[in-house]
């Protein structure tokens, strides 16, 4: 039975209650149902500050100077997008109209936004980048990670991350998306740049190191050198791994206790075992396999071996020009056999392991106050009525700002 973790009598007056909902997720099993949800029907949530400090149901809310009537409707914790290319400029309708004529989608797309993203300005970039967040948060996004990887040289990687930075505390160093077309007759050269002066002048700005293992991008044994020599500069590893084909990216993210092995569309039963046997977290992203017209990633055989999955958009202008994880859930429910519980706790409490966040991507007492009221009366209609706009309020750290 839900109940106050913290004392009536401790919530201030000052706090808002958030009351009438019909159903609320908190991610917390030992709140609500018992469910890996902790789904509490008719509840309330009371906010003071940036933070959650009561759950439970609506009739047992302390009172507060502040009530919010959620009319009924579902509540959810904001969504955490652990994975996103948006510091970018330029966009590949051409390349995706020629994709859904036929043509395969290779790395090799990424040149033109490079391209496109080393011309642009530093304004013109952050225009962008704030633009495509708001578009995110508007669709319930309240954490975000995002990448450099347009850039490719020492001083636009470095500037990607420094506007990223103003922007979220998850950013991510991917110096190595592809071999700069610059150094297309030397990869080692360029390897040396990425593990030397390139990273050098990205980690004062960066949380993560990331590599696109991949025929195309990085070998195995160029990612281990370019995730390693990260880690000795204090960031910690994420990969873009098996998204294209088979390969050695999985274990490589497990072996080296990666917080993420993103795509993971190709799996041998070693690197689901991998998986199950690490702490790494598989990130699914649906967008992708759609806008490339991909066969999709397999995440009921993930979960069922027992690996934590996430599941985010790869917001970026090639292979999944998408911001909207409400589309990507619907996704995972109807063509990778995820049930609505499990793509709405991956597409929050899931993203939020990815970036070993235990602050967000739940509502219990002591998590940021970041959720969304949906236009719904529960969480499941976010697949049920897939491309409906049900995301009708957004707070973020205690404060509605959509
Ligand atoms: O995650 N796979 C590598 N990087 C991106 C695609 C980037 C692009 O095509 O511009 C991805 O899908
Ligand atoms: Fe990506």
């Amino acid at each position: 039975t839900p109940g106050p973790a913290t004392a009536n009598s401790a919530v201030a007056a000052a706090a808002t209650v958030i009351t009438n909902i019909a159903s609320l997720v908190t991610n917390d099993p030992s709140l609500g149902d018992g469910s890996p949800l902790g789904l509490i029907q008719d509840a309330a949530v009371v906010i003071d500050g940036d933070r959650v400090v009561w759950v439970g149901e609506s009739s047992k809310a302390p009172a507060t100077d502040n009530r919010v009537d959620a009319g009924g409707r579902a509540v959810i914790p904001g969504f955490v997008d652990s994975h996103s290319h948006l510091v970018f400029a330029g966009d590949r309708t051409a390349e995706f109209n020629a994709r859904m004529s036929g043509r395969a989608y290779t790395a090799g797309g990424i040149r033109t936004t490079v391209a496109a993203t080393r011309a642009a300005t530093d304004e013109a970039l952050e225009a962008n980048l704030t633009r495509h967040l708001a578009e995110a948060l508007r669709q319930g996004t309240t954490t975000f990670e995002t990448k450099s990887g347009y850039g490719l040289t020492v001083e636009d990687e470095a500037r990607a991350l420094r506007i990223a930075a103003r922007h979220t505390e998850e950013v991510t160093y991917l110096g190595a998306h592809i071999v700069s077309p610059d150094y297309a007759d030397d990869p080692a050269a360029y390897v040396a740049l990425v593990t030397g002066e390139m990273l050098d002048a990205c980690a004062p700005y960066a949380r993560w190191v990331d590599v696109f293992c991949e025929k195309g991008a990085f070998d195995g044994d160029q990612a281990r050198a370019i995730l390693t020599a990260g880690q000795a500069k204090g960031l910690i590893p994420r990969v873009h791994a098996n998204q294209l084909s088979y390969g050695p990216g999985v274990q490589l993210a497990v072996e080296l206790d990666a917080a993420s092995a993103d795509h993971c569309t190709h799996l041998t039963d070693a690197d689901v075992d991998a998986l199950a046997n690490g702490r790494t977290v598989a990130t699914l992203l649906p967008g992708a396999e759609f806008s490339t017209r991909a066969e999709w990633p397999d995440a009921r055989r993930l979960l069922d071996a027992g690996v934590t999955v996430a599941l985010s958009t790869d917001c970026n202008p090639g292979s999944s020009y998408t911001s909207s994880v409400p589309f990507c859930i619907a996704l995972a429910v109807r063509d990778m056999r995820m049930t609505p519980d499990e793509a709405l706790w991956s597409a929050t409490a899931g993203g939020a392991a990815a970036l070993r966040r235990t602050d967000i991507g739940h509502l219990s007492p002591g998590a940021r106050a970041d959720l969304t009221i949906l236009d719904a009366p529960s969480h499941v209609h976010l697949a049920y009525r897939p491309g409906v706009p049900l995301v009708r309020e957004v707070w973020r750290k205690g404060e509605r700002v959509s």
